[in-house]
C-alpha cells in the first residue's frame, strides 16, 4: 500500500484498487453477452442489490488503544490452516472472460495460498487446473465444486477425479438445480454452454461419454445437447444427497443454504459444512440478502460445521462483517471474474492481494489483532 503513494512512481499506472474499477476494465474489453454474464443477476436484481444492502445496514464499530501491531489473517477450516478467511468461489465458464479460463485464476489462488473452488462447468478440465496450481505450489489447496446431475454415475466419477487430482472438499450447489431467469442474458440471447462452452469436466469423463451414443467430437452439438438435459437436475433430493455423502470420503460442503431447517438436516445428513449464498443474485429474484440469511443458519448450526458465505462481498469491511455474523469464511466472486477478464493472471492476484490487505487493515484499525476474535461485539 505504502508503495502504491510514492510519487516516484506515479509514472506506473497503477493497477484498478477497487472492484467497481475492474468492472469498468472488464466492460470495456468484454462483449455484451459474456459481460451480462457475468454482470446480470436473475429478474429485476432485487436480491443482487439485497445482497450489497445488507452489508450497508451493518456498521462496524471500531475499538481503540488495542495493541494490533502483530495480525492474524489465518482460521482453521476442514483440518486445514489458510492463510485468510477467503476463497475464490466457484465461477463457471471463465473461458468467455480470458484465454487461458480458470488456469489464470487457479494459479493466482494457489500463489496466495487461497483456495481456490473449480466449477463444474469449468473451460477447463480439473486434472489441468490442478496440474497449473501444483506447478505454482505444490499441494496448493483446491476444492471441487459439484452441481447435482441427472446422471449418479457421471456424479461419482466428477468426485472421483476430483480426489484423484488433489482437490481436497466438494461443494455441491444446491441453488441451480435450473438455471435462473436471467432477462440480461435473454435479451442477449447468450447462454456460454449453447456454444459449447463450460463442457471440459463433462466432455472428459468417462461415464458422461458412456452416455452418449457417438463420441463428442465426432458429433458436437449432441454432445452440448446431452450435456445440457444432464449437468443440473430439478429433482435433486435428500436422497440423491446421500448418495453424494457416500461416493467421497472428502469433506463436503452445501452451497447456496438460505433456510436454518435445511442447513440443520444437512448437518443430520453428514455435511461437513455450509455455505450460506443465493449465488450472487442470480437465481432466485426476491431471495434474502446472504448476509441476511447468515445469522439464522449460523445459529442453527452452532459449534456442529463452520458456516461460510458469498454474495456480495467487494472489501475487507464484508469480510469483517461476515465474521462479526458468524462466518468462518467467505467467498469472494464477481470482482476475481472481472479483473481475470481485464488482466488475467496477474489482475486476478492483484484484486485478490487487494482485498486481503483491506482486511488486514481493516481489522486493525477496529482493534482486532485476529479474525479468529472477531464476533458479533465489532457490530453496532
Ligand atoms: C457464479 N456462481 C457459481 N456458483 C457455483 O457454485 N458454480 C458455478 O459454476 C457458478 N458460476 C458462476 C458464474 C458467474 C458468472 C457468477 C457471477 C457466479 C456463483 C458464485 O460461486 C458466487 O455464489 C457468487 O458469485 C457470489 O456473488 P458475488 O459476490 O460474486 O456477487
Amino acid at each position: 500500500q505504502l508503495q502504491a503513494y510514492d510519487p516516484a512512481r506515479a509514472a506506473e499506472p497503477l493497477p484498478p484498487v477497487s472492484p467497481e474499477e475492474w468492472e469498468r476494465r472488464a466492460r470495456e474489453v468484454l462483449a455484451d453477452g459474456p459481460f451480462g454474464y457475468v454482470a446480470g443477476g436473475a429478474g429485476a436484481e432485487d436480491t443482487m442489490r439485497a445482497n450489497r444492502a445488507a452489508f450497508a445496514r451493518r456498521s462496524l464499530v471500531p475499538r481503540m488503544l488495542r495493541d494490533v501491531s502483530r495480525r492474524d489473517l489465518g482460521v482453521e477450516l476442514l483440518g486445514h490452516r489458510l492463510p485468510a478467511p477467503v476463497v475464490l468461489a466457484p465461477i463457471g465458464v471463465l473461458g468467455i472472460l480470458h484465454a487461458e479460463g480458470e488456469l489464470a485464476p487457479a494459479r493466482a489462488a494457489a500463489a496466495e495460498g487461497v483456495p481456490f473452488v473449480l466449477s463444474t462447468v469449468s473451460s477447463v478440465p480439473m486434472e489441468q487446473v490442478a496440474a497449473a496450481m501444483d506447478g505454482v505450489r505444490a499441494g496448493a489447496p483446491r476444492w471441487f465444486q459439484l452441481y447435482p446431475a441427472r446422471s449418479r454415475d457421471v456424479m461419482a466419477s466428477l468426485v472421483a477425479r476430483a480426489e484423484r487430482a488433489g482437490y481436497t472438499a466438494v461443494v455441491v450447489t444446491l441453488d441451480t438445480t435450473m438455471l435462473g431467469w436471467r432477462e440480461t442474458d435473454l435479451r442477449n440471447r447468450y447462454l456460454p454452454f449453447l456454444q459449447g462452452q463450460g463442457l471440459a469436466n463433462y466432455l472428459s469423463d468417462p461415464a458422461f461419454r458412456a452416455l452418449l451414443p457417438v463420441p463428442p467430437e465426432q458429433d458436437p452439438r449432441a454432445a452440448v445437447q446431452a450435456f445440457l438435459g444432464t449437468y443440473v437436475h430439478p429433482g435433486f433430493s435428500w436422497d440423491d444427497l446421500a448418495f453424494v455423502r457416500a461416493s467421497t470420503r472428502l469433506p463436503l460442503l452445501l452451497k447456496g443454504i438460505l433456510h436454518p431447517d435445511d442447513a440443520r438436516r444437512a448437518l443430520d445428513a453428514g455435511v461437513d459444512g455450509v455455505i450460506v449464498s443465493n449465488h450472487g443474485g442470480r437465481q432466485v429474484d426476491g431471495a434474502i440478502g446472504a448476509l441476511d440469511a447468515l445469522p439464522a443458519v449460523v445459529e442453527a448450526v452452532g459449534t456442529r460445521a463452520p458456516v461460510l458465505m458469498d454474495s456480495g462481498i467487494r472489501r475487507g469491511a464484508d469480510v469483517l462483517k461476515a465474521l462479526a455474523l458468524g462466518a468462518r469464511a467467505v467467498g469472494f466472486g464477481r470482482p476475481y471474474a472481472y479483473a481475470l477478464a481485464a488482466a488475467g493472471e496477474a489482475g486476478v492476484r492483484h484484486a485478490l492481494r487487494c482485498l486481503l490487505a483491506d482486511l488486514d487493515l481493516a481489522l486493525g484499525l477496529c482493534g482486532q489483532a485476529s479474525v479468529a476474535d472477531v464476533d458479533a461485539s465489532l457490530l453496532a
